[in-house]
C-alpha cells in the first residue's frame, strides 16, 4: 500500500560534493553541495544559492574544484555546509584541511579528499526557476589508493558518503550489486 508523503525532494542518494574556489585575494573557501550532477561526460552542474561565498568566488575566479567527501572527513564536509565564508573569514582554515593550487585551473585542490574534479566555469544556466553553475571538467585527480588494478576508481575504496534528504543523514556506499548495461540483458534476450 503506497502512502502519499507530499512534496519532498525524493531523489536518493544525493552526493556530498565539496566545491572549492578562490576569492579575489586568492583565499580558499569551500562548501558542501548535494544538488550537483554530471550533465555530460565532461560537464557538471551545481545548484548553489546565488550570493553564497562559493558562488561569488566562482563568478570571480571562473574556476572551481569538486571533491567527493569520504567517511574519514565527514565532520569537515558537514562543517563546510554549516558555516559560510560570507561571515567566517577563516572558514576553510578552521577545518584543518590542506589545499594546494590546481596545476590546471585557477582553484584549490583539497588534499584530504580522495577524488577531485578540476573545473572551468562555463556558464550560469539560469531560468525563472533554476540557477545552475555549469563547469567543464578538465581533469580528475584521484588518490592511488582508490584506484583498481586497471586505474579506474573503485567505489568501495572511495568510501564516499551519500546524503539522504529525507532525514538529513549521511550514509555509506560500498556494496557492489551488479553491472550496468548488463543486469538487464536477460530481459533483453527474452
Ligand atoms: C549536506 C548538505 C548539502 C548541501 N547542499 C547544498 C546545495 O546543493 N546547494 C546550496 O546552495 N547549499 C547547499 N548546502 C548549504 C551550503 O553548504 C551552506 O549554505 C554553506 O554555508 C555555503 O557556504 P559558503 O557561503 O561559504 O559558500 C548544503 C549543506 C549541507 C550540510
Amino acid at each position: 500500500m503506497k502512502k502519499n508523503i507530499g512534496v519532498v525532494p525524493a531523489v536518493y542518494p544525493m552526493p556530498v560534493l565539496i566545491v572549492a574556489a578562490y576569492d579575489k585575494d586568492g583565499k580558499t573557501n569551500a562548501m558542501n553541495v548535494a544538488w550537483g550532477q554530471i550533465c555530460d561526460d565532461d560537464k557538471i552542474i551545481l545548484f548553489i544559492g546565488e550570493g553564497k561565498k562559493t558562488w561569488l568566488n566562482i563568478m570571480e575566479s571562473k574556476a572551481f574544484t569538486v571533491a567527493i567527501a569520504d567517511k574519514a572527513h565527514m565532520a569537515e564536509a558537514d562543517y563546510l555546509g554549516i558555516a559560510t565564508g560570507n561571515k567566517v573569514s577563516d572558514k576553510f582554515a578552521r577545518t584543518g584541511l590542506h589545499e594546494s593550487k590546481s596545476d590546471l585551473v585557477n582553484a584549490p585542490v583539497i588534499e584530504e579528499f580522495p577524488l577531485t574534479m578540476e573545473c572551468e566555469f562555463l556558464e550560469l544556466a539560469k531560468t525563472e526557476y533554476i540557477s545552475g553553475i555549469v563547469g567543464k571538467i578538465v581533469n580528475v585527480k584521484a588518490e592511488e589508493n582508490v584506484l583498481d588494478e586497471k586505474g579506474k576508481v573503485d567505489p568501495v575504496k572511495l568510501q564516499a558518503i551519500m546524503f539522504d534528504q529525507f532525514r538529513n543523514g549521511y550514509y555509506m556506499t560500498g556494496e557492489h550489486a551488479g553491472q550496468a548495461w548488463n543486469a538487464g540483458i536477460p530481459i533483453v534476450k527474452k
